[in-house]
């Protein structure tokens, strides 16, 4: 069926670019270019989804947008806005808007936008869940370029290796490229280098000749045999014992091995995709992982961001495992979304999905508050992003520092020298503690005396220093 937008915008240059990237013949795209217009159209006709710019010649779009969702609840919005500050993108926020992309517009967003809005009316209509046949969720621009490279990758048959901490979709994604590849109906196959004991992992991947050790009873096929034609997924490759890399690395060359106690070359043909949430260049320079096989394997890499850096993503995810989880229909209010939102999830999408399916089973509650989300998180489990970041460990040292360095050249380039009352130490010392405070504050989510043991100071020197600095103490709950 047809769709019908609306483009609430007075550029008019700006529209004739909108309407060529989304017109096609199940598009229908009507303009006006103020308020009145947009108003005078929508009570005329029907419309699944209005574009609307903030600024407009006779009043606010977002007072509009506002106005509208009361009248029209069918419809769907998205606003465009070159006004790209704090308070326009809280205020979208707050309208529940389905989206809100900023000026210059990016044509690829505006398109994906779109579509998802369109879908998700579609969806509202027929009662579909949301996005069940996904995937992966989340639209956020730095997924888009994990998106784009998923998207080549999968025509190749080149080595991937993904880089990311845990919980953030190697897995995945791996899935994915192997199932979008021509070799879909081949084996995936998934080998945790971490997991396997060291004497097995050489006979799970090449495979063993009766007699090649006490206990091999009969010839075995390993993954690479029993696997040929399919994808290999090679988790925590950082962990493969040194020997067994160049057993690995001769695959990747020559594409064949020989099973444990064999001498037979056996051909055959995998895709490799490894993942490590280490830094594997340290361990080749610790030589611990080979260089030339880290090479092999990197051909193309994918480095998944953070769920903390993909904050748009965080509600999607987080409804698309409420509703798969729950029975019954349930939904977050506006609480639950701002939790959701702030809190820094050291866990990833692994700890999001671990959390609401303990929610959807575990209270009978339909609308889903703040409160109910911090009663089920688990706060206290060891995390990767807390032990990975505390700055005894050396790279992060290390970048800190030359980015210190970086900085400082660049400072002392500008200064004056005749200016001797500028104090420079106290005013560098605020300007690296302030921040400093006020992050660790939003890690705790505002628990200062957690915050406090972080930062390893006293509580009433946290709350001097957060005094000194003006923090909101919004940010701070105790
Ligand atoms: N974009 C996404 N959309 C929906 N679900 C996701 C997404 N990314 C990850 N997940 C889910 O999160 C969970 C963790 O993902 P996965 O196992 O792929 O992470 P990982 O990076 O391999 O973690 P680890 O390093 O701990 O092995 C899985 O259940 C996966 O389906
Ligand atoms: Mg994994």
């Amino acid at each position: 069926m047809q769709k019908k937008i609306l483009i609430i915008d007075d550029d008019y240059a700006l529209k004739v670019v909108m309407i060529k990237a989304l017109r096609t013949s199940k598009i229908n795209i009507k303009t006006a270019a103020t308020i009145s217009e947009g108003w005078y159209l929508l009570e005329k006709e029907e419309f699944d989804l209005v574009i609307c710019d903030v600024v407009l010649p006779d009043g606010d779009g977002l007072e509009l947008v506002k106005k509208l969702k009361k009248k029209f609840s069918h419809l769907e919005f998205i606003i465009i806005s070159a006004q790209n500050n704090i308070l326009t993108a809280i205020k979208a926020d707050q309208l529940d808007v389905f989206e809100y992309i900023t000026k210059p517009l990016d044509l690829n967003d505006l398109i994906i936008s779109v579509d998802r809005s369109l879908k998700k009316k579609t969806e509202k209509n027929q009662n579909f869940k949301f996005e069940e046949n996904l995937p992966m969720i989340g639209t956020s621009q730095v997924m888009q370029v994990v998106y784009k490279n998923i998207a080549k990758i999968t025509k190749t048959n080149f080595s991937v290796l993904i880089n990311g901490e845990s919980g953030t979709g190697k897995e995945l994604v791996a899935k994915t490229i192997h199932n979008f590849s021509d070799r879909s109906k081949e084996p995936f196959t998934a080998i945790n280098m971490a997991s396997l004991p060291e004497n097995l992992i050489e006979s799970e991947l090449f495979g063993y000749e009766k007699g090649a050790f006490t206990g091999a009873e009969k010839k075995t096929l390993g993954f690479f045999e029993k696997s040929s034609g399919g994808t290999i997924f090679l988790d925590e490759i950082g962990d493969m014992p040194y020997d067994i890399q160049s057993r690995l690395l001769r695959v990747l060359q020559f594409g064949e091995f020989t099973r444990v106690g064999g001498r037979e070359l056996i051909k055959t043909d995998v895709r490799i995709i490894s993942a490590t949430n280490k830094d594997l260049n340290s361990a080749i320079s610790k030589n611990e992982f080979r260089e030339d096989l880290y090479y092999r394997l990197n051909v193309i890499n994918i480095t998944l961001p953070a769920l903390r850096e993909r904050e748009n993503d965080i509600i999607s995810i987080a409804q698309h495992y409420l509703s798969l989880y729950s029975e019954r229909k349930k939904q977050f209010d506006s609480s639950a979304i701002n939790f959701l939102r702030g809190y820094s999830w050291p866990g990833n999408v692994r700890e999001l999905e671990n959390l609401l399916k303990r929610v959807s089973v575990l209270t009978s509650e339909t609308i889903i508050n703040s409160t109910i989300l911090e009663d089920y998180i688990d706060y206290d489990k060891p995390n990767t992003y807390e032990n990975n970041h505390d700055l005894t460990n050396k790279s992060e040292k290390e970048n800190l520092r030359s980015y210190l360095d970086n900085f400082l050249k660049n400072f002392f380039k500008t200064l004056d020298s005749n200016d001797e009352k500028i104090g420079l130490h106290n005013k560098f010392m605020d300007e690296f503690e302030r921040p400093l405070i006020v992050k660790t504050l939003n890690f705790c989510r505002g628990n200062q005396i957690k915050t406090s043991k972080i930062l390893g100071i006293n509580r009433n020197t946290l709350r001097t220093k957060i005094k000194k600095f003006n923090i909101p103490t919004k940010l701070g709950k105790k």
